[in-house]
């Protein structure tokens, strides 16, 4: 495995691993499990004769909070050891100033998906991801990316931006890696106090109610006051959203025979943490 510090650094390693696919995994670092299944569906999808490129950059600009930014995890030593084991072949670990330029002024942003879920309630936040991948995707030149359905509205504007911008490059979605008890795996469930950890699989218990509710054909509307309410029963708990919407377009849901998704974010303390669920009839 090759680490690379700089894009100069990126540009020369890459070279000579070209001509097969070469599949791309972004990451921010903080690496556990969920981003290991990433990574290995990667490893599949390039083969033995492809490259497996995994990027672990803290990006500023996607965080509309700075105290965010700042408690965000960083592990880099384990994450490198952590992409050795899942047969990665390049690290690309740039610092801030190495990827932005300090008066740099061009945005990508996508303008439909992401005024809803996240996007209404973190303003610039896509902007920022948008900018980031797709410096990314300029960088590498991947054949493919593989991203996790967590982050479901992320996968959905980053497949937008993928077909309106015309990158030639296949988005691949990685079905969410959850803790034996239910909680979906990601790096600021560290930050969770002790209790809150405890609580906090009562968001996946919450979903999966919710989706039996739907195919009995209970409303949106009382499924997402249920969920808000059994989650704030929970001392400390604050739901920020908890929605139903077409699972393509994200906005309202107006046949409910279109797949569905139930998309949930909570404050547990200062912790947010975000889950959903696919929902069918
Ligand atoms: O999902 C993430 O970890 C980030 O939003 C991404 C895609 C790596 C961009 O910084």
């Amino acid at each position: 495995m090759q680490t690379a510090y700089s894009k100069e650094e990126l540009r020369k390693v890459l070279a000579p691993l070209r001509g097969g696919r070469v599949v791309l995994v972004p990451t921010m670092g903080a690496l556990h499990a969920g981003h290991a299944s990433l990574l290995r569906q990667a490893r599949v999808l390039a083969g033995d004769s492809g490259c497996v490129v995994a990027s672990v950059f803290l990006n500023p600009v996607q965080f509309d909070n700075a105290g965010d930014l700042s408690a965000y995890p960083q592990t880099p030593e384990a994450d490198l050891e952590l992409c050795r084991c899942c047969g990665v072949d390049v690290v690309f670990m740039p610092t801030p100033e190495m990827m932005y330029c300090a008066d740099h002024s061009v945005s990508v942003e996508e303008t439909h998906l992401s005024g809803v879920l996240c996007g209404a309630k973190r303003p610039g936040h896509f902007a920022g991801v948008c900018l980031v991948v797709s410096k990314l995707f300029n960088l590498v030149q991947p054949t493919d990316a593989v991203f996790g359905k967590k982050d479901y509205q992320q996968l959905a504007i980053l497949r937008r931006m993928v077909r309106d911008l015309d990158f030639p490059i296949t988005l691949h979605g990685a079905e969410i890696v959850r803790e034996q008890d239910g909680l979906a795996l990601s790096s600021r469930n560290v930050r969770l106090t002790p209790e809150h950890r405890a609580a906090a699989p009562g968001i996946r218990k919450a979903l999966l109610a919710a989706a039996d509710s739907y195919r009995c054909g209970v409303s949106a509307e009382d499924i997402c006051a249920g969920v808000c309410a059994v989650l704030e029963r929970i001392p400390g708990v604050r739901v920020d959203y908890a929605e139903i919407c077409d699972a393509e377009t994200l906005h309202e849901l107006t046949d409910c025979k279109r797949p569905a998704l139930l998309a949930v974010a909570a404050y547990f303390g200062e912790i947010r943490l975000i889950d959903n669920i696919e929902l069918s009839r």
